[in-house]
């Protein structure tokens, strides 16, 4: 209002400058925490995705793989051994074998005794924190197939809250094709790390309406055709928020990120 008194703008005027102004970031909604707040807290536990809720995120992000026994569990690897202050492999462990798994220690003691959870848990604690849901279904070589996986991953979800939103996220197009067998209205979000050139097809293919995106593949001319065809893009894992600022105005949808904080100041 200063400036347009100073410069002789009426109030329209004024207005029109606030509306032209530049995105600077994305919206509270589209801000997900990635393994949970994995910047300040164990990722894929329920501390980090507490840590996401304090921070005033509304979605987070975990991955999933199954153990021996079909048990689904939320962690990024095929064994335990960087995340935890145990050693083993998935395909050597099933449920019983959580109870002894300090998931908390190996990033800060403050965390010590922290869970390995089950999806299950996840699930049922995330619903409690009204965080929303991005689930990354990985593939490790020891699961028995790809539909008991996804089957399991579905009838998990089937069992949240009524006020949890969810979004299957993948590497693998044939988990978002069998998701989408499950249940069409899955927002399905296809993971790239480089962006290939086919991805239209691609998409079209499973059908999906988002991609994931490695932030260092980001390019305008990529937001242009996405936004063209209706096409949803968030960034991972950006933790420095100057680095997506070229793009908000071409289409970029939203990040993915260890430090939420960052992007909502
Ligand atoms: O959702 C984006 C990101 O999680 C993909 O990579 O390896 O961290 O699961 P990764
Ligand atoms: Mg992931």
């Amino acid at each position: 209002m200063t400036l347009a008194l100073l410069s002789g703008h009426n109030m329209k005027d004024t207005m029109e400058m606030t509306v032209s102004q530049p995105r600077k970031g994305p919206t509270r909604e589209e801000v997900q925490a990635h393994r949970g707040a994995s910047a300040v807290a164990p990722e894929n536990t329920i501390a980090a995705f507490k840590a996401a809720a304090e921070q005033g995120c509304k979605w987070v992000e975990l991955d999933v793989a199954l153990l021996k026994d079909g048990t689904a569990v939320v962690i990024h690897d095929g064994s335990v051994d960087r995340c935890s202050s145990s050693h083993g492999q998935l395909a050597d462990m099933v449920a019983a074998d959580l109870s002894g798994i300090d998931a908390g220690s190996w990033f800060s003691k403050e965390f010590s005794g922290e869970a390995l959870p089950t999806l299950s848990y996840a699930i049922e604690r995330l619903g409690e924190l009204h965080l929303n849901i991005n689930v990354e279904i990985k593939q490790h070589a020891h699961h028995k197939s790809l539909a008991q996986l996804t089957g399991t991953v579905h009838a998990h979800l089937r069992q949240r809250a009524p006020h949890t939103q969810v979004m299957i996220s993948s590497f693998d197009s044939n988990a978002l094709k069998a998701m989408h067998e499950l249940d069409p209205t899955y927002e399905l979000a296809m993971l790239w790390s480089d962006l290939p050139r086919d991805w239209a097809d691609v998409l079209a293919s499973i059908p999906a309406g988002t991609i994931h995106l490695n932030y260092k593949a980001l390019s305008i001319a990529f937001l242009e055709e996405a936004s063209r065809r209706g096409i949803k893009v968030r960034a991972w894992t950006c933790n420095a928020p100057q680095l997506l600022v070229p793009f908000w105005d071409f289409g970029l949808t939203g990040v993915i990120t260890d430090d939420p904080s960052h992007f909502l100041t």
